[in-house]
């Protein structure tokens, strides 16, 4: 799979940024957004999408793979994922397997605020001896 560049990079940061401003999140108080870049250089984005049955909110990880699949996207080369707090932001233990099924475990998995980058992680690091597709081939 092609190398992710900084410009790639940036054009996930800018993109996780500007959708989490639309986030629904009147429950948690906590806006996230994400960027998914696909095997064709296209970016995919999703917000939070809260629901007032708790159970039933949608992550924005989740939202943007939804978006991915929908235009046709089969790969997940490299996740960026915005929001606020003391620690780094990581993806939920849901959401890495739900990337899994799209991202190898070198994909990078960034982490970032307002103002800059707070981590770096490969979905491997987040998800370690994960069982994915190959699982199911005999
Ligand atoms: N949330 C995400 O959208 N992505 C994550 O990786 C962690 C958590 C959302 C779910 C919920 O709407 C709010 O953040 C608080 O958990």
């Amino acid at each position: 799979m092609k190398p992710v560049s900084d410009q790639d990079l940036a054009g996930l940061a800018d993109a996780a940024r500007a959708v989490r401003a639309h986030a629904h999140a009147p429950y948690s108080r906590f806006a996230v957004g994400a960027a998914l870049l696909d095997e064709r250089g296209r970016v995919h984005v999703g917000c939070n999408v809260e629901n007032a049955a708790l159970p039933q909110g949608l992550c924005a990880e989740a939202v943007a793979l939804g978006a991915l699949v929908a235009a046709g996207g089969k790969r997940v080369r490299a996740a960026v994922v915005v929001g606020d707090g003391t620690q780094a932001l990581t993806p939920c233990g849901g959401c890495r397997q739900k990337l899994r099924e799209f991202a190898a475990d070198d994909a990078p998995v960034w982490s970032a605020d307002a103002q800059g980058w707070r981590a770096r992680h490969t979905l491997g690091e987040l998800l370690p001896a994960s069982f994915g597709p190959g699982h199911w081939k005999p």
